[in-house]
């Protein structure tokens, strides 16, 4: 899966939710890298059968990444820079388009 390259120098971090779990990391990352850093594989739920989707391609091109953000349904993880307060939430089954 996954794993984080160590940096050499201290770097600036923020800290945001995953479903309610407080998770730092350094300034730049992604949603999608605060989720897998949360240890959740799962970011949303297929409409249709339910079946577990988690961020892949992690640039933007199969949308398993989806998440709700701050609210906001529908938001690709792997392309969204966390924030400090950003809650970013599982997403489960059908959502609205734009909104
Ligand atoms: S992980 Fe593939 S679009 Fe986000």
């Amino acid at each position: 899966m996954f794993r984080r390259l160590e940096t050499a120098s201290p770097v600036e971090t923020v800290t945001v939710t995953v479903g309610g779990k407080p998770v730092t990391l350094p300034r730049g990352e992604t949603a999608a890298a605060a989720l897998v850093a949360a240890g959740e594989a799962t970011g949303r739920t297929t409409p249709i059968t339910g079946a577990p989707r988690g961020p892949y391609c992690m640039m933007g091109v199969c949308f398993d990444c989806l998440v709700m953000i701050d609210g906001a349904p529908n938001r690709q993880a792997c392309m969204t820079e966390i924030r400090d307060g950003m809650r970013i939430e599982r997403q489960v089954g059908a959502r609205r388009i734009g909104g």
